[in-house]
């Protein structure tokens, strides 16, 4: 056995995949395993991932609630830089897969482990997650992921197998998805969802009710931020766990939050995926609203770019690198503004703004008014214009782009001229 007394700390979710491989790790490798679990939000019971762990042969099982740590470093972060990948997937998994890549990491480095494993599969973008973010970190360590080969068992072998080691097999049916979730959201994806074309059956959400069956009332509701972080909700101050917690049960219980996304993976290929997230898209587009009280006009366009790249960027596996350093340096910078009220209404699967403020708000009634108090000066538009729009006229002396031959190029109607004329009777 090629690693006979070596350590191995294995990313473990206490599912049959990584309870199998634990077995399967000391059986046909000779390895001391070590599991680490961390909570992000929605793990049932840690001190019984803990158990089952060391059920299927780990020598010792770390479990750790990282809760707060997900939603400061990674959701904050990602959510002020306005990160949604091919515009709408809020990236819930790809921003767990760094901390949990952080945890293998430091358990590795506790237990003097010169390898680490994972449950990922060859086709996934997960992978790519783990195996870059463990090389950011600790380029000395070997990542081991027996999904990717070697294990290739079919579902009912995995039973057979861990029933033949006294591993609990999960007693509920399995879910006909592959589902991965935390706070900041569930991602669906596989079996009847393959079909682009099929609408997902109603057994694909969670969170989220059918919006037709949401509450005939709209329910208004406040969320506030200092410098670009959410920290009330309704005029109440919460942690961000809480906060967060409360908004997907709040948003999901009026069908805001559904996501049906074809997306571009990193490994080349499309996939069709289902999303739910009803606090990460209720956040997004109130953060995006403040943003457009507050930032300037160049600071908006230009963030929005920065934006898909630093989407881009979670997505690839990417966040350990100097480039994300970088990015999120800038987009920190944009916030310091980024303080003040957000108005949603939520009804039957749609969040609208309603109203925004905030104490650093560019707009200004008395520029903006058509009413009493105007303090714009129309006068001065004229020269504004006649600068503004000087190039077009030196263009229209010089090269009369509008003339007879060259109209057909933009298609305007050559009766366009003759219409123009008096009206007849
Ligand atoms: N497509 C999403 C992503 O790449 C979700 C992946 C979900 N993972 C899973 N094991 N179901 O981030």
């Amino acid at each position: 056995m090629k690693y006979k007394g070596e350590t191995v700390v294995l990313a473990y979710s206490g599912g049959l995949d990584t309870s199998v491989a634990v077995a399967w790790l000391r059986e046909t490798h000779g390895f001391e395993v070590v599991t680490a679990t961390g909570d992000l939000g929605r793990v049932k019971d840690l001190d019984v991932i803990q158990k089952k762990a060391l059920k299927s042969g780990a020598k010792k099982a770390i479990v750790q609630d990282v809760r707060a740590i997900f939603v400061e470093y990674f959701v904050w972060p990602a959510l002020q830089a306005g990160a949604l990948y091919e515009e709408r997937y809020p990236l819930a998994t790809a921003l767990g897969r760094p901390l949990l890549a952080k945890l293998l990491v430091d358990a590795a480095r506790e237990e003097g482990a010169r390898y680490v494993a994972h449950g990922c599969t060859g086709k996934g973008n997960d992978q790519v997650r783990f195996d870059l973010a463990v090389g950011a970190l600790a380029p000395e360590l070997t990542v081991i992921a027996p999904m990717r080969g070697g294990m290739n068992m079919t579902r009912d072998e995995e039973i057979d197998y861990a029933k033949a080691r006294g591993i609990p097999v999960p007693v509920s049916k399995k879910s006909p998805y592959s589902v991965d979730m935390n706070l900041w959201g569930r991602s669906v994806e596989a079996g009847v969802l393959e079909d682009a074309w099929g609408a997902p059956p109603r057994d694909v959400y969670e969170w989220t009710v059918d919006p037709d069956e949401a509450p005939e009332k709209a329910r208004e509701i406040v969320i506030t931020f200092r410098e670009g972080i959410p920290v009330a909700l309704d005029g109440k101050d919460l942690d961000g766990v809480t906060l967060i917690e409360q908004l997907n049960k709040l948003a999901g219980k009026h069908g805001v939050g559904r996501i049906d996304q074809i997306e571009n993976r990193l490994v080349g290929i499309k996939s069709r995926e289902i999303y739910e997230a009803p606090a990460a898209v209720v956040l997004h587009l109130a953060h995006r609203e403040l943003e457009s009280l507050v930032l300037s006009k160049e600071a908006l366009r230009f963030k929005s770019k920065v934006a898909s790249e630093y989407a881009d960027l979670v997505y690839n596996g990417l966040w350990f690198s100097a480039h994300h350093q970088d990015l999120a340096a800038y987009v920190r910078n944009t916030q310091r503004f980024v303080s003040g009220e957000v108005r949603i209404r939520l009804h039957r699967g749609t969040a609208v703004t309603v109203g925004r403020r905030s104490e650093h708000s560019l707009y200004s009634v008395a520029l903006a008014t058509y009413g009493k108090g105007d303090a714009f000066d129309h006068k001065a538009a004229e020269g504004f214009i006649g600068v503004f729009g000087l190039p077009l006229r030196n263009q229209a002396r010089t090269q009369a782009l509008w003339g007879e031959d060259n109209a057909a190029l933009l298609q305007v109607p050559k009766q366009v001229a003759s219409r123009s004329g008096p009206r007849k009777k």
